[in-house]
């Protein structure tokens, strides 16, 4: 498997997401945007899809989240493809003030996301199946990706799904809206891109992201000291423990 890209928190892997998926890590929370299965370029179908959320549902911890934005005119298809283990939760809609995005029924203000689960996982933040984000400038954050999602709509949908230095994958990364998320949230990552342009442009607006001195950078160094103070503090216990044996 080849690391197109890294930092602290994540992975961005070159490649086919089939050939990759079965060899990753477990994660607690996928949040993806599947190529429409109509694009040719991609030769994307819903059997494909099928493949790809049973192969999600496999690496998935018992208790978790998949999120996934699709092509309206096919929800019902997109339901069944997912629906390899996962079961069908809710439907999240984020409208977008201001949206400039073109598709064939003229200017798109709405991005759809399925949601499903596996297990019983929980909710980190109080949930709402409409979001409202407003887009303040047409060119300003554009990547050049034909399909980059919203920043902040990822975000919010982050933040509902999973908590800090949770592990989310997006095996349909693009240019990385979703690594970038969760930068900004201190989660750990794993993005999977099959074309090198995008794995490109995804490292450029990660690296920007990553290197920002955000509020996110100082709670990461402050859980880590958390984590380590438990750690001392068991290892103390766990002597006590033995030390009031060997006494006895
Ligand atoms: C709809 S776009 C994702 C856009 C992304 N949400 C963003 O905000 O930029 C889907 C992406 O999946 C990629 N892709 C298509 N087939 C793939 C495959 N088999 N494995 C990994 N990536 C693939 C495409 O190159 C495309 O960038």
């Amino acid at each position: 498997m080849k690391v197109y890209y890294e930092t602290e928190l994540g992975k961005l892997y070159h490649g086919d997401c089939l050939e990759i998926i079965p060899h990753l890590e477990p994660v607690d929370l996928v949040l993806t945007d599947p190529p429409y299965p109509e694009d040719s370029r991609f030769m994307f179908s819903f059997d494909k899809l099928q493949i790809v959320a049973r192969q999600l549902f496999k690496i998935s911890s018992v208790n978790s989240w998949l999120l996934s934005d699709f092509f309206r005119p096919g929800m019902s298809n997109y339901i069944t493809s997912f629906s390899q283990g996962w079961v069908y939760y809710d439907l999240i809609t984020a409208f977008v003030v201001n949206s400039m995005a073109n598709c064939s029924f003229g200017i798109d203000r709405f991005t759809p996301s399925l949601v499903f689960k596996k297990g019983t996982p929980k909710i980190n933040k109080k949930w709402s199946n409409v979001i409202q984000t407003t887009r303040k400038s047409h060119s300003k954050g554009w990547s050049g990706h034909p399909s980059q999602k919203y920043l902040n709509v990822y975000i919010t949908y982050i933040r509902m799904c999973s908590k800090t230095m949770d592990n989310v994958l997006d095996p349909f990364l693009g240019s990385g809206t979703t690594a970038i998320a969760c930068e900004h949230l201190n989660r750990q990552w794993i993005g999977i891109e099959i074309e090198e342009k995008y794995c490109e442009i995804a490292a450029k607006q990660i690296e920007a992201e990553a290197r920002k001195p955000s509020f996110s950078k100082i709670k990461r160094k402050e859980d880590r000291l958390r984590k380590l103070n438990e750690l001392e503090r068991l290892k103390g216990k766990q002597a006590q423990n033995h030390l009031g044996l060997e006494s006895k």
